[in-house]
């Protein structure tokens, strides 16, 4: 079956470190220690893209020497929203480029019969309304739970919402691309299919169960 979807919306972070990093991601034979380290440089790598728009402002700092006519980010504030429990493995990625950032917690189980998202945690920063939004979640499969967070942060006010995964079946971007016009998405690679657990292929397997050692 073929996927249609507005490319526009899509950045595909495809760097080689990236690729590499990817690569020993998906390694059946990757232990939970070194899995975890790279979902954390992966959100790492990807936040450098997702805050490339971030607009700056003159600022003059006095070096040793002289005047430096530098920038500085203009006040931009952001909340990073992890996807229970996957997410929170993208984090500290994430923070380590936006150490101010708050953070919004968004719990999502997916039935393993219907693949369908149940919401069990919602814990949002206060003002989530007038903050940029970065969901970060690893896998993008059939697209329900992102499309949930979605709807979950569009109702509390949220205009500036950006999605991170790190793979995403074309199946689910198509999903998610198609239930809000004004989303941006942000993946290291775009795989295959899904099979028919609804699981990416070939994928990594069960991001959440390789973070957490829960095999
Ligand atoms: C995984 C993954 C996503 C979701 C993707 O979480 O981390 O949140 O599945 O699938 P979807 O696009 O079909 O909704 P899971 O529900 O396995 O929970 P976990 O993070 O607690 O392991
Ligand atoms: N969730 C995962 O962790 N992996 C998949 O392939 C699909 C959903």
């Amino acid at each position: 079956m073929s996927h249609t979807f507005d490319t526009a919306r899509v950045t595909l972070i495809d760097h080689p470190l990236v690729q590499h990093k990817l690569t020993i991601l998906r390694d059946a034979a990757t232990g939970t220690k070194q899995f975890r380290e790279i979902v954390r440089e992966l959100a790492l790598f990807e936040g450098y893209e997702v805050t490339r728009d971030f607009p700056l402002e003159d600022v003059d700092v006095e070096t040793p020497l002289a005047v430096a006519h530098g920038k500085r980010i203009a006040g931009r504030k952001v909340a990073v929203v992890p996807i229970l429990r996957a997410g929170l493995g993208m984090v500290e990625g994430m923070l380590d480029l936006m150490p101010s950032a708050r953070v919004g917690h968004i719990g999502m189980e997916r039935d393993e019969v219907t693949h369908e998202p149940r919401e069990y945690y919602c814990k949002m920063p206060r003002d989530i309304a007038e903050r940029t939004c970065i969901v970060v979640d690893p896998m993008l499969a059939t697209g329900g739970s992102a499309i949930d967070a979605v709807h979950a942060l569009r109702r509390r006010g949220v205009r500036d919402l950006r999605l991170v995964f790190i793979l995403a079946a074309p199946e689910g971007l198509e999903a998610l691309l198609a239930a809000d016009p004004d989303i941006r998405v942000y993946v290291c690679a775009i795989d295959d299919h899904l099979n028919e657990q609804a699981y990416i292929v070939p994928g990594l397997g069960d991001a959440g169960d390789r973070i957490f050692g829960t095999l």
